[in-house]
């Protein structure tokens, strides 16, 4: 079976509408997204939420997993990277794993075949 990558993206809530479209028009099918508060490394520095400013962030983000096969991981990544970059502290990370296996409870089917779509 061909190699199943996850790749995990926490950005900005404001970016997610764009980044879903982005990541359908490379062919991305099956994503989750979850809301999501979380810090990285500029603790130091300010984000404002709700015109308030936190020394120690932990800022709304939204978390967007898809698994992919197909579609060149690179590919994913520089998507990513275009539509959730501006610059500012807090565009957020991605996290790229290697995945072991996926099952599609319908069918049974396992491996690579489980997220393709057979159309
Ligand atoms: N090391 C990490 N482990 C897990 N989640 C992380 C990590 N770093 C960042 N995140 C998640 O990504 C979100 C966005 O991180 P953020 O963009 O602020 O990273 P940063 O390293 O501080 O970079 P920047 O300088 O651009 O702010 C965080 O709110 C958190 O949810
Ligand atoms: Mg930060």
């Amino acid at each position: 079976m061909r190699k199943l990558t996850k790749v995990e993206i926490i950005t900005r809530p404001d970016k997610l509408d764009e980044l879903k479209e982005a990541l359908n028009a490379i062919g991305v099918a099956g994503m989750t997204v979850t809301q999501v508060f979380g810090c990285g490394l500029t603790k130091g520095h300010k984000e404002i939420y709700r015109g308030k400013e936190f020394n120690i962030n932990l800022v709304p983000k939204v978390k967007l997993e898809t698994v992919i096969c197909e579609i060149p991981v690179d590919l994913v990544v520089e998507t990513a990277k275009r539509v959730c970059q501006t610059g500012e502290v807090g565009d957020g990370k991605i996290f790229v794993y290697g995945l072991e296996n996926a099952v599609r409870i319908r069918t049974g089917e396992t491996g690579d075949i489980a997220i393709i779509d057979p159309a």
